[in-house]
Parts: C-alpha cells; structure tokens; sequence
C-alpha cells in the first residue's frame, strides 16, 4: 500500500475496508482528475516540477479509466499509486505542496457545484411547470384549507403558485449555498499550507472556484459549505414532501379532486383494483432520509477539533446520498405535475362546502351594515353552528340578541347572494396575492419574468464553471 510503506506495516483486508472511502470516492473520481491536472499545470508553471516529468504525468491521467485503479485507502492513493506504476517514480512528484486534506475538500466542492447547478436546473422546470398549470387554472375555483378543514374558496392558480413560490426561494437557498462553496482549499496542504511557493490563485482559477478559502487550516477543516448544501436540500425537500402529501390525500376517493398519471402511479399484487400513488409517497418518505442525512452530518461535525480529522470522511457519502434522493424527487414531482389531471368540476363544487363562504358573508354585513367585524363574525358563526346555508331571515334572527336586523340596515336578498357565491368570493380578493384571477394573471405575469431571471444566473453559473474546465482540459500535457 502506497502510503503505509515508509511507517506502517500490512493492513488487513478488514481494517482497509472500514476505513475506506472508495466506495463514495466515485463521485469525486473526475473531479479529482481535474484537481491532480490543475495542481501539476501550476508545479510547472511555477517551476516546481520539469516540464518533462510534468507532461509524463499528465498523459498518464488523461488516460486513467476508473476500473484500471488497484487498491487504496481512498481514490486520492489509488490514483496516485496508478501513476507510479504508468510513468515511474516521477509519478511521486505530483502529491508536492498539497495534501489528501485539501485535495479531498477541493474535489468535493467541485463535484457538489456541478450537482448544485443540475438541481437548480431541475428545480427550475418543476417550478415553470407547476406555474404553467396554474396559469391554465386562472379562473378554476378550488376549495382552500386550514387544519385541512374547508376553510375559504380560492382558485387552483392561486395554490399552485403558493407551491411553485415556495421552490423558488429553495431555489434562492440554492444559488446562495453555492456562492459559498465554489470556494478553493487547494494549496492549503495538511493544515499548514507549505513551504513550497506554489500559487493557489492558479489553481482557484483553473479550476473555475470564485475564489480562496484563504485560511489554510480552515480550509482543511470544514465542511460548512456541505450542512449548508444540506440544510437546501433538506428544506427543499419539505416543499415537495408538502406538495407530495397534497397530491396523495387530493387523489383519495375521498378527496377526489386529482387523478395521478398511470406513470407515476403503482397496483396491489392482490387488490386489482387499486392505483396507488407509490412515486408521491416515496418523495415524501425521501424528504425523511434527507433530513436524516443533514442530522447526520451536523452531529458527525459538532465535536471536532481543527483541522482534519477521519470523521470529515464519513459525512460526505450522506451529501451524496441526499443529492440523488432530492434530484430524484425534483424530477418525479415534474412529471407527476405535468401530467396530473384536475377533476375541475368536483373542484369548484367543493370550493363553497362546509359552508366556506362564512367570512365573506360576515366582510359583506360589515361592508354593507357597517356593524364591527366581530359582532358579525358572531352573528354568522350562529349561522353556522345549524349547519344549513342561511335566508335572509336566518340572519336577522341570528342579529336579535346583539339588536341586529341585517335586512333593515342595507343587507338584501341580492347582498346575500353574492355573499354566499364562491366565484364572487374569489373576485373580490384582489388584493396583492390574493386568489381574485386578475391579480394571480398579474402574479403570473411576474413570475414568467422572473424564471427568465433565474435561467439566465443559472446558465451565466454554469457557463463561468464550464470555460474554466474546457480550458484546463486544452492545456496540453
Ligand atoms: N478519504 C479521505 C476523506 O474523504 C481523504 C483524506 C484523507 N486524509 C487523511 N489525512 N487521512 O476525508
């Protein structure tokens, strides 16, 4: 084994594999490619290694296939014990002036930013499709909730915008999340950074980072930029467990306001009748191991001493791990709400149940009779308590213990009926962000904008990050 030779004797098989990160180092094979060629172009611009033992090595890691690596604690060794044995012991050159510390922190950060950038980019599609359903929902009445009680009447644009703002300050959450983390630790070495003049800023701009993690041992040390991935992740997670848990109860006979696109939809191996909603259900069990996954590594961080330790390795496979679950879960959710169908009927009908036109009626006695609002939230929820739609009559006898004759005092027949109409209900609530059609068109219209906006941040991220590596890759070897 490459690195024990000089201090330590054989490791057992059972050691080498508890011990080992092989397994997650997957994910930062081609990232740490990129960091080996980076770190050796700036050896040999700085006059660190020849020009000659440089190019050796980089031909050599031009052509590393992932399968050809031996043995080792973690791809960090394997790779550089591969080398060796391609080119030599010039091979052993490469590893001057840094560290597995740094170099393990810095492919991490490269890799997550690539993933980062990919869920924003799903992320975004989800968010123009939830909101491109909304905008074909404008004038749909629905049945709005608290306590999942029937509550107000609103339109199912207006709840779809709800969902679809909410993702985009996930969104938000993300962009800044990765203003951090497109941060480089490279040339930080053990802790200590080195005594060789290498030239951090080189590699930093190599790479495609937006700048250093200046103080080496913090550099090494930690893991801040992967809680705060996490904690995204893990909050972006309840939005669409929120919007999964809707789509389950909307899509029960029950409820029956949906009905799940076969797709995304699973049978009994006994009940042939059944459709399940299997893909919902398992985005709302995934937002659990998420939110598991971002415990995990705050408790694995908490007690560390600076700088490095061990530990730092076990919470990266908990990053990875809830980045395939949350990207997974942005792309069911598309399609599920691309596709799912609206029962518009049996959702306007139930938009004015359970009597959910009472505070309208109660705002309209105070609009028309000019009584307090709580004198006719009393008189209404009297009303109520019968559980019949009122007649004009009704209310006047519910006014009498509070000396209130709602008939008498400008509050007719035609009064009453716009009241207790669900579409006029939601008409009236124009005010920012209120369910009335011609504000949630003036949402909309903001909106579109706005997804414009994100697009283009998003594609200016990505294409900074792109430049920078089409370039490294064009330094010849
Ligand atoms: N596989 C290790 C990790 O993920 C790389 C760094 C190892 N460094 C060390 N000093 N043992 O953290």
């Amino acid at each position: 084994m490459l690195l024990r030779e000089g201090r330590l004797g054989e490791i057992s098989d059972d050691v080498l594999e508890f011990i080992s990160s092989r397994e997650a180092d997957h994910r930062i094979f081609e990232a740490d490619l990129l960091v080996d060629r980076a770190h050796l172009i700036m050896l040999r611009e700085a006059g660190l290694i020849s020009e000659e033992d440089a190019s050796s090595i980089i031909q050599a890691l031009d052509d590393i296939d992932e399968n050809d690596l031996g043995p080792g604690e973690d791809v960090h060794e394997a790779i550089e014990a591969y080398l060796i044995a391609q080119v030599g012991e010039v091979g052993g050159r490469m590893h001057m002036g840094r560290s597995r510390n740094d170099e393990v922190a810095t492919c991490i950060r490269l890799a997550l930013r690539g993933e980062i950038l990919d869920l924003m980019e799903e992320v975004l599609s989800l968010i123009e499709t939830i909101w491109r359903r909304g905008a074909e929902n404008r004038e749909t009445l629905s049945p709005g909730f608290t306590h999942t009680q029937h509550a107000q009447p609103t339109t199912l644009a207006h709840h779809l915008i709800a969902h679809g703002d909410a993702l985009a300050r996930d969104l938000e959450r993300l962009v800044d999340a990765y203003a951090r983390l497109n941060k480089s630790p490279l040339g930080s070495a053990a802790f200590a950074s080195t005594g060789f003049p290498i030239d951090r800023r080189r590699t930093c701009e190599l790479l495609g980072f937006d700048g250093l993690i200046e103080n080496s041992m913090d550099a090494v040390s930690t893991r801040d930029f992967i809680l705060e991935a996490l904690s995204a992740l893990s909050i972006q997670m309840v939005t669409l467990s929120r919007l999964a848990e809707e789509l389950i109860l909307w899509s029960t006979t029950e409820f029956a306001y949906i009905e799940i696109d076969d797709l995304f939809a699973s049978t009994s191996s006994i009940m042939p009748q059944k459709k399940n909603p299997d893909t919902a259900e398992l985005v709302r069990a995934k937002a659990g191991s998420v939110l598991g996954s971002l415990a995990a590594a705050l408790a694995i961080c908490k007690a560390l001493p600076l700088s490095y330790n061990r530990d730092l390795q076990e919470v990266t496979p908990h990053l990875w791990r809830a980045l395939s679950w949350t990207r997974g879960s942005t792309r069911i959710m598309d399609g599920c709400m691309e596709s799912v169908r609206f029962d518009v009927d049996r959702l306007e009908k139930s938009a004015g149940a359970g009597f959910s036109t009472a505070t309208e009626l109660a705002d309209s006695l105070v609009r028309s009779t000019g009584i307090p609002f709580r004198k006719a939230h009393r008189i209404v929820g009297a009303l109520a308590a019968t559980g019949d739609l009122p007649g004009i009559e009704d209310l006047d006898r519910a006014g009498e213990p509070l000396g209130i004759r709602p008939s008498e005092m400008g509050f007719g027949e035609r009064e009453l009926e716009e009241a207790l109409d669900p579409r006029r209900n939601v008409e009236r609530r124009d005010q920012p962000g209120g369910p009335a059609p011609a504000e949630t068109s003036r949402m909309l219209l903001v909106r579109e904008e706005q997804l414009l906006q994100y697009r283009s941040r998003v594609g200016e991220m990505r294409e900074k990050v792109e430049r920078a590596l089409l370039q490294l890759r064009g330094i010849s070897s």
